[in-house]
């Protein structure tokens, strides 16, 4: 089993010293919803957010929902090879179910999150397919069964050649961040047995995510 967490995720309800700027009352007003149980999106917020410490890493919900695609509709988490988590940067934890069905559009995603913050669960009854846990990323890492911690960053080193079929004969525990910029925080970089790099320069969350799964799906012999 591999396991992939979107690290550091900016993704979060919208904070309390924030609630009542009128570009966060306003966009919950035309979505009505209270402004607190509304997610911080730099698109909409941005007047609000403007003078928030690290306000270029969060209210950037997209990159996990478009990383989250990446690897759940990939043919490796259709094989059941792969357990996901989402880590946010206000250290929540979500646990997401292998055969959850995400929505293909990206506001029907907003809202389920949404409703993820408020009752901690999706969907409010039965079965579970996203639970949201207080948790940093250390207590994550040392919940799950894992070979060994490897972050994903352009100021890794390139794998060798037989990087991912050594790394699959284990159970290796990849981290992506959901963040936009910047690098991981240096507590969470503590964790990393290695750190590797795909690519020379930055690349979105998303893209890392499929080039990745590819690599596992192909040491796998899934593809
Ligand atoms: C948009 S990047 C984060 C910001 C990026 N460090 C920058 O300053 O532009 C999101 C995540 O994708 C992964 N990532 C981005 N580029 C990468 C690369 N070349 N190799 C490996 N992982 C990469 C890292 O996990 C990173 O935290």
């Amino acid at each position: 089993m591999i396991t992939i967490v979107i690290a550091e995720a900016a993704l979060e309800t919208v904070p309390h010293d924030l609630l009542d700027h009128p570009s966060v009352t306003r966009t919950a007003e035309r979505r009505g919803k209270k402004p607190e149980q509304t997610l911080l999106d730099i698109s909409y917020h941005y007047a609000a957010m403007k003078n928030m410490r690290d306000w270029g890493r969060r209210g950037r919900p997209d990159i996990t929902y478009l990383t989250l695609l990446n690897l759940l509709e990939r043919p490796i988490n259709k094989e059941r090879q792969l357990r996901v988590y989402v880590h946010t940067a206000r250290d929540l934890i979500i646990e997401i179910d292998p055969g959850i069905n995400l929505p293909r559009n990206y506001s029907r995603f907003v809202g389920l999150i949404e409703q993820l913050f408020e009752i901690n669960r999706i969907p409010p009854s039965g079965l579970p397919l996203m639970v949201l846990k207080k948790g940093r990323l250390s207590d994550l890492v040392n919940n799950v069964e894992h070979s060994k911690v490897a972050f994903l960053t352009e100021a890794g080193r390139t794998p060798k050649g037989d990087y991912y079929a050594e790394a699959v004969k284990g159970n290796p525990l990849f981290v992506i961040g959901g963040f936009q910029r910047g690098e991981f925080y240096g507590a969470d970089l503590e964790l990393a047995d290695e750190k590797i790099s795909l690519y020379r320069s930055p690349l979105d969350a998303w893209v890392v995510a499929s080039m990745l799964s590819h690599e596992l799906e192909r040491a796998l012999g899934i593809i």
